[in-house]
């Protein structure tokens, strides 16, 4: 099969396009034939090395943790799917080696759920890691509830996307911070007041706005964005981050209620989001859809860090 893969760590240049075996399916895995695989940050750092002690990996390494495709065949014991059925699904494995910038991908059958009926492939490939990602921090780290505020960080990226709407869908009051070219964007999306980082400390503009804090801070960013955000927490207020496991264990020290999520593969959620996007209340945008042969071409666009919602590879016919 055709394949985006590297051999040692290092820049975009050392992406290539390689010849590899196709994946048989094991014991309740699905082989997806892949039609679109979302490109997310985490893609980069795998690719520069910077995560290899906390995840092993190995070489030829596919990158790309998220598929939207078609199953192509079922291993023994894989119940759930049959042959054909459209699926999606975040694909991280526990050794970093067979990713989704490939023509097919083998995966546990748990971690898949069928397509949104009303996505194309190139929408659904976007949504399972980020669309987690959002999902797993609002609800199971900061339990967010109807009628609270919540402050999103990076309101307009991947993942932030995905939050402001399901935030904005749980009945919270959404305040989502962006450059001012993204407040429109942030604000089609649910959320009721948008916050422009670039011009000052937004610490400044959320205590004007809401002097007794925020219930949540969810934080897409990392930095001084990620303990800065300490001062615009209510009394019992809770604070998700997605970047720094570590400030993270030093705040929950420090008596704040810290929460780090690293996103988990979970095809029941990913079936929940399904619901939500056919319902209507869940959407992707689209920054740009690209070839697989042009994935370091999606690398240098995700570096910016300035993407508004979605990249993905178009993957085949
Ligand atoms: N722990 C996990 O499980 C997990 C899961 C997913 C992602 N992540 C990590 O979380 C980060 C975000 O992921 P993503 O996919 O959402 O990235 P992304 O799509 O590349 O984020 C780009 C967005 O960040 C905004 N931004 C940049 N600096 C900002 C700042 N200081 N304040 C507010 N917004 C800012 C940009 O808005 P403007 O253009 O308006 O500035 C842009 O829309 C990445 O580092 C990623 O690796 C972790």
């Amino acid at each position: 099969m055709k394949a985006i893969a590297i051999e040692q760590f290092g820049g975009r240049d050392f992406l290539k396009v390689m010849e590899l075996p196709v994946p048989p399916p094991g014991e309740k895995e699905i082989r997806i034939k892949i039609k679109a695989a979302g490109v997310n940050y985490v893609d980069v750092k795998i690719r520069k090395g910077l995560l290899k002690e906390r995840l092993p990996c190995e070489f030829p390494l596919i990158p790309g943790w998220d598929a939207a495709g078609v199953v192509d065949e079922t291993g023994p014991g894989a119940t759930r799917f049959k042959k054909d059925d459209a699926v999606y699904a975040y694909c991280r494995k526990p050794v970093i080696k067979d990713g989704c910038y490939a023509e097919y991908v083998v995966v546990s059958e748990e971690v898949a759920a069928m397509k949104p009926s009303n996505m194309s492939f190139d929408e659904a490939g976007a949504v399972p890691l980020a669309g987690l990602t959002a999902y797993q921090s609002l609800f199971e780290a900061a339990q967010l509830k109807g009628g609270e505020t919540i402050l999103i960080h990076a309101a307009a990226g991947g993942v932030g996307s995905f939050a402001v709407q399901l935030a904005h869908d749980a009945g919270a009051h959404v305040i989502g911070s962006s450059g001012a070219a993204n407040h429109e964007y942030i604000k089609s999306l649910g959320a009721h007041a948008a916050i422009d980082y670039t011009i000052r400390d937004f610490r400044q503009t959320v205590q004007a706005m809401y002097p007794d804090g925020v219930d949540v801070v969810f934080d897409c960013v990392g930095g001084d964005t990620l303990t800065r955000s300490v001062d615009v927490l209510a009394k019992k207020g809770r604070l998700v981050s997605i970047l720094d496991a570590t400030v993270i264990k030093q705040l929950q020290e420090n008596g704040v209620r810290a929460h780090y999520v690293f996103v988990s593969p979970n095809g029941s959620q990913l079936d929940h989001l399904r619901q939500k996007i056919e319902e209507g209340s869940l959407s992707t945008h689209l920054a740009a859809v690209l070839p697989l042969t042009e994935a370091a071409r999606a690398h240098e666009m995700i570096e910016t860090r300035h993407t508004v919602g979605k990249i993905v590879l178009s993957v085949g016919a």
